[in-house]
């Protein structure tokens, strides 16, 4: 199978492709824009595999996704590229709103054009916005998106459902819980505390830390995807969770536990606005349909990331300089 991968040079699309080539044996051209978040030391592995081209490129570019749709003609698309994270979609909404939804809207189009196969939309549980406990979020839950992330994310998932309806191009959905793992970009929750904890700098946790996260790993999310790919249902939304909530909090002092500094470092810092504060999700639909079942269990997972990052300082030096600081810097100096 050749699958065109979008945004694959980022933390779970490298971890997708580096899967895909080396476990299933696919074909794998990987479009992506190398914005701040796209790594190709990500897919250092993949390099010279005769299985795997890299086009560096932006899915919002209509000329160039046509032109591959024409030259590559992939039997699938599994769509990645966005920008992903909620804070800087806060401090600038505008590339979120183009990439998610523009970017979505370019290759819905030129899938719908050139008749290409399956079109696995790659979202998150975040379009479900905040959750009271007990509820768990299944897949015909309304979308109540919060910030100008979820809501671009919950209007491409509309979008490319309404290609299916309308078009019957083969389309699915699946919605992942927060992902954690190797190669993570360090704006989000785990891989920021890890760095953070490794330089004993303060750990900025927003609030009262009592947000309710589901945790999932991310070679579990893109099995989870590739099941969605095989097995799933035309026109089908999937929730794919790690099935383990922790308030943030928790998941914090398990890192400084884990890298064996003190609670200390903990900062309580001003709150991000519109805050949802619970997620959860079943994934009783996906279990049920192609067997899939989340496999790593947290601490396990979270030890094996902590272990990466060590080992990894070099990479995340690189990361974590130049643009990274003026990032961090506004994110975090006025809180
Ligand atoms: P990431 O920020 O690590 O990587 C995004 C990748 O997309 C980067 O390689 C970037 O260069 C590329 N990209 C961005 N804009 C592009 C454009 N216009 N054209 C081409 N490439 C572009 O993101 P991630 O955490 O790997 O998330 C991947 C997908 O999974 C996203 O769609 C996200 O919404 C979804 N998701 C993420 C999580 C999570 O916890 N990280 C959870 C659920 C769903
Ligand atoms: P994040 O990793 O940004 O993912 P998302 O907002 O998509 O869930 O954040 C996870 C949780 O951690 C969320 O409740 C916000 C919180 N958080 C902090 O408390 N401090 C931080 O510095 C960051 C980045 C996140």
């Amino acid at each position: 199978m050749k699958i065109l991968v979008t945004g694959g040079a980022g933390f779970i699309g490298s971890a997708f492709v580096r899967m895909a080539i080396g476990e299933t044996g696919s074909q794998v051209v990987n479009l992506d824009k190398l914005t701040y978040a796209g790594n190709l030391e990500n897919l250092a592995e993949a390099d010279g595999n005769s299985r795997y081209r890299f086009v560096h490129g932006d899915i919002c570019d209509e000329g160039l996704v046509d032109s591959l749709a024409i030259e590559e003609r992939p039997d699938a698309i599994v769509h990645f590229a966005a920008e992903s994270h909620v804070d800087r979609s806060i401090l600038s909404p505008e590339a979120a709103i183009q990439t998610n939804l523009r970017g979505t809207f370019t290759l819905l189009e030129a899938a719908r054009r050139h008749k290409l196969g399956r079109f696995v939309h790659v979202s998150t549980d975040e379009v479900y916005g905040s959750l009271a406990a007990p509820l768990e979020a299944t897949e015909d839950f309304p979308l109540n998106a919060s910030s100008p992330y979820s809501a671009s994310k919950a209007g491409s998932d509309l979008l490319a459902r309404s290609y299916f309806v309308t078009y019957k191009l083969p389309v699915a959905i699946t919605r992942a819980s927060n992902n954690y793992g190797p190669y993570q970009f360090p704006e989000k929750l785990i891989p920021l505390m890890i760095a953070n904890a490794f330089e004993d700098k303060p750990l900025p946790v927003y609030g009262d830390g009592m947000q309710v996260r589901d945790w999932l790993y991310v070679d579990d999310h893109c099995r989870g995807i590739l099941a969605v790919l095989q097995k799933g249902r035309e026109g089908e939304i999937y929730n794919i969770g790690g099935n383990r909530s922790l308030p943030n909090l928790d998941v914090v002092h398990k890192v400084l536990a884990l890298t064996g500094k003190p609670d200390s470092l903990i900062r309580y810092v001003t709150d991000r606005p519109g805050h949802d504060r619970r997620y959860a999700l079943s994934s009783a639909k996906l279990m049920k349909e192609t067997g899939w079942a989340p496999a790593m269990d947290f601490e396990t997972g979270l030890g094996r990331t902590i272990e990466w990052y060590r080992g990894n300082a070099a990479w995340v030096a690189r990361v974590r300089s130049g643009e990274y600081l003026t990032y961090y810097e506004r994110n975090y100096a006025a809180r």
